[in-house]
């Protein structure tokens, strides 16, 4: 709440109260001098009046100062306790999901820190229903980490399936490699580092993972059942990792599902969009930490909201 700058109207006002009162004892002592006696205080009396109202008005101002400034106060503390509120919202949210996922996931060896960088508990807890409702045989992902870890223990679960995750980064592919031996998915899950590179999509140059390097042992799989967006990072271009579908639709299987985390940013927003129209998909938003799209060809049946999910 702002104070309305009651010093400035108050100037002319003291001028005017001020000017009067002295006038009105020159008069005063005008009168005395003349010899008026009781008639010279009679005449002062609007003198007395007028101070009076001029100390009230003053103290009036005063104290709505006071106020306001006691309110500026208060107003910032409930900012404060809401920016609060909504971080310990946010963190029991993560809280709950690593509770599920800790419930579902017998991990062999602890794992990397999450959120920031890498996924947040509530999109690993989302990448684990998805898994347990579709059943994947075989998952690609584009930007390995934490991610693949989970996805592969659903995967030895499930007794089916296999994961193949690019990274463009070499430093991290490597990380990415150890994190899969570490926890004895490296069955399941191959971390492959595929840097980026340029490559022309309606015209336009995009940088993204080579997909040459997919050679035998490790192919690009012909059919994917679910395909992970998590890279590259939003960053290094405009619509970052919008060359994920147009490479990579062609090998969707029929019931295949895709999700794109980070989804609350308005590049991925924007890519969603134009997946929708180029490819004829239906997209879900999930409403949880940085937001996310999952993406599947129209279906009749919709699956059952996990987070707090709304149809786009
Ligand atoms: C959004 S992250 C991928 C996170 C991954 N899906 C996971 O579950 O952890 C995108 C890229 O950031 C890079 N990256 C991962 N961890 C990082 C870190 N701690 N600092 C900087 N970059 C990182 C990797 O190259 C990764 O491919």
């Amino acid at each position: 709440m702002s104070l309305p700058n009651f010093r400035l109207t108050l100037l002319p006002k003291t001028l005017i109260v001020g000017g009067g009162l002295v006038t009105l004892l020159l008069l005063l002592s005008y009168g005395i001098w003349l010899g008026l006696g009781d008639r010279a205080l009679w005449l002062s009396l609007p003198l007395w009046i007028g101070s009076v109202l001029f100390i009230q008005l003053e103290i009036y101002y005063r104290s709505l100062e006071a106020i306001y400034r006691q309110d500026d106060k208060l107003q910032m503390i409930l900012d404060q306790q809401a920016r609060q509120d909504s971080r310990q919202t946010k963190d029991y949210y993560q809280i709950e999901a690593l509770f599920s996922i800790f419930s579902l996931v017998q991990l062999r060896h602890p794992l990397p820190p999450m959120r920031e960088w890498a996924i947040s508990p509530d999109f690993a807890k989302q990448l684990i229903a998805l898994i347990d409702q579709h059943k994947p045989e075989s998952i690609v992902e584009i930007s390995s980490g934490i991610s693949t870890v989970i996805m592969g223990y659903c995967l030895e679960k499930l007794g089916q399936g296999k994961i193949l995750s690019l990274e463009h980064d070499e430093r991290f592919a490597k990380i990415s490699q150890l994190n899969v031996q570490n926890h004895h998915l490296q069955d399941i899950a191959t971390v492959v580092y595929a840097p980026l590179k340029p490559i022309e999509l309606n015209g336009q140059t995009w940088r993204w993972y080579d997909l040459d390097v997919l050679q035998l042992p490790h192919p690009l799989p012909d059919r994917i059942d679910l395909l992970v967006i998590d890279g590259p990072p939003g960053d290094l271009q405009h619509l970052s990792r919008y060359p994920a579908l147009p490479l990579l639709f062609q090998a969707l299987s029929e019931n295949g599902v895709v999700i794109i985390d980070d989804g609350d940013r308005a590049d991925e927003q924007e890519i969603v969009q134009r997946w929708q129209q180029e490819f004829g998909l239906e997209s879900e938003r999930i409403l949880n930490e940085k937001g996310a799209f999952i993406l599947r060809r129209s279906s009749p049946i919709k699956p059952p909201a996990l987070a707090h999910a709304s149809s786009q």
